[in-house]
């Protein structure tokens, strides 16, 4: 590399990590994502993402950019802010097109599919890739708006790789940085959205690109090594595209205490007593996704009919209740998935169903998180077995709202990002349904101390990386916090 560049490139690192913590802490911030979370209470929720930006904006406050989730006849539009708390809230209608194309279009139906390691799923159109640009565009104009010089600026996931491109095309030179919420595939996998160079150019605008886990960040480091030229700095680093960005790995985590609080409900509870009702004291697995192919649900079936064939003496005294609410149902993939479903939850019902016993209870819809939490403490096993998941964080609010004294015990799939932290889980591989299977039945007959063992080691993991502290040291990266 030109010896000038590498010069400027190091300096530039020593004064990212020297002089703006005074500067940040000065400024306000920004956090943009496509989807934002339904901020009134009760609401379902909107997914890992738009649950855990908001827990981590809800005591410190900031403005918080996306889409309204409505699609305008009247065109693609940034609305007027609306202020909840701490939290400044501005969104954005999207025009037919636009939704087309950004949404349904290149990033569901391309990036999503890559990320996941499931190219053979992607469909990739210019118009498409188009589309992207011009509503990742659509929200550089809103943050430019509102951006104050002393302001950072943190998008969120797949949907806003060229959020920081767009921003820097209008001069804008504050901090910018990304976390990325799925995983990011190996370097050959990347290479098949014909658009990777662009995307890599764009994501090096950043500042700061934070990962869930280390081995996404390598493959990312990996990419822009081998196929973009790039080169190490030290600090990890890179330089490349003649800018330097730093890569770092801030697992998402969850708010400890507040879930197993919201996992006690009054005793009165409607809900949990219908749910005490239909299944008395027998064992619950329980399993909560969007319904997406990521996930692993067919797989999952199949793996619990595996279960109950092995299992002769089980029957009757267990129910899985998997939940599982619609998801981008207009994208292609994803209708085919529910169908499926339907066929198979319908053909294991059929074939092990007694008068008095539904082995698996399958329910198309979300329900709030302060229904979900009860039910997780009152299930015996967390069933979360995606095929790949950036982290899930189902997982980790399952282990949360355990009681410490009976706790349930998690099965988790060793290609979720939240393996790399919970060790202590029933790590399996979701590809194999006998190995799911029998990792079923250990869990239910795990004696008492060794599944309070684990759930403590779980727990200790889960509290010293909170979500204020995955906001924190991803908030201190950007500002320059050595
Ligand atoms: O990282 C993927 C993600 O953004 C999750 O955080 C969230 O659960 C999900 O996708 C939401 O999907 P959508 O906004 O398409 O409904």
């Amino acid at each position: 590399m030109d010896e000038t560049i590498f010069g400027r490139a190091l300096t530039e690192l020593r004064d990212a990590a020297a002089g703006s913590l005074a500067t940040a802490d000065a400024g306000r911030l920004i956090v943009v994502s496509n989807r934002v979370a339904p901020i009134e209470e009760g609401q379902p929720t909107a997914g890992g993402l738009a649950a855990g930006v908001l827990d981590a904006l809800q005591n410190m406050g900031g403005l918080w950019i996306g889409w309204s989730g409505e699609i305008s006849d009247a065109g693609s539009r940034i609305l007027p802010e609306k202020q909840k708390g701490k939290i400044r809230l501005q969104t954005v209608d999207f025009a037919k097109a636009d939704y087309d194309e950004y949404y349904r279009g290149f990033a569901n139906s391309a990036l999503w599919p890559v990320l996941h390691y499931r190219s053979a799923l992607a469909r990739f159109s210019r118009s498409d890739y188009a589309g992207y640009r011009r509503v990742n565009e659509l929200f550089a104009s809103a943050v430019a708006d509102a951006l104050a010089p002393q302001d950072v600026v943190w998008a969120h996931d797949y949907h806003l790789l060229g959020l920081a491109a767009a921003l820097r095309e209008k001069g804008v030179i504050n901090r910018l940085g990304i976390f990325l919420h799925t995983p990011f595939p190996a370097a050959a996998v990347f290479m098949t959205i014909p658009v990777h160079a662009d995307l890599a150019r764009a994501l090096c605008q950043y500042d700061l690109i934070g990962f869930q886990t280390e081995s996404d960040r390598r493959a990312f480091e990996d990419y822009v090594l081998r196929e973009a030229d790039g080169h190490l700095l030290p600090g990890r680093a890179l330089m490349a595209f003649g800018r330097v960005v730093r890569t770092g790995v801030y697992p998402i985590g969850v708010q400890t205490e507040e879930i197993r609080e919201q996992a006690e409900p009054p005793a009165d509870c409607p809900q949990m007593a219908r749910l005490h009702r239909s299944i008395g004291d027998s064992k619950l697995i329980i399993s909560v996704d969007r319904l997406d192919y990521s996930k692993g649900l067919n797989e999952r079936f199949q793996a619990y009919e595996r279960f109950l064939e092995q299992n002769e003496t089980r029957r009757g005294d267990v129910t899985f209740l998997q939940i599982a609410p619609p998801s981008r149902s207009d994208v292609e993939g994803y209708r085919e998935i529910r169908l499926e479903l339907e066929r198979e939850a319908g053909r294991i019902n059929g074939r092990f169903a007694e008068l008095d016993w539904t082995p698996l209870r399958y329910l198309n819809k979300g329900f709030a998180r302060q229904m979900l939490m009860p039910m997780y403490a009152r299930a015996d096993i967390g069933l979360v077995t995606p095929m790949r998941d950036g982290m899930n964080l189902v997982a980790k609010e399952f282990v949360a709202a355990q009681n410490p004294i009976d706790p349930g015990v998690l099965v988790l799939s060793q290609f979720a990002g939240a393996a790399c932290e919970l060790k202590a889980a029933l790590l399996v591989n979701p590809h194999d349904p006998d190995e799911i299977a029998a990792a079923l039945e250990r869990a239910l007959s795990m004696p008492l101390a060794e599944r309070r063992e684990r759930h403590a080691e779980m727990m200790a993991v889960l509290r010293r990386n909170s979500l204020t502290v995955w906001r924190d040291r991803f908030l201190g990266d950007l500002n320059g916090r050595a």
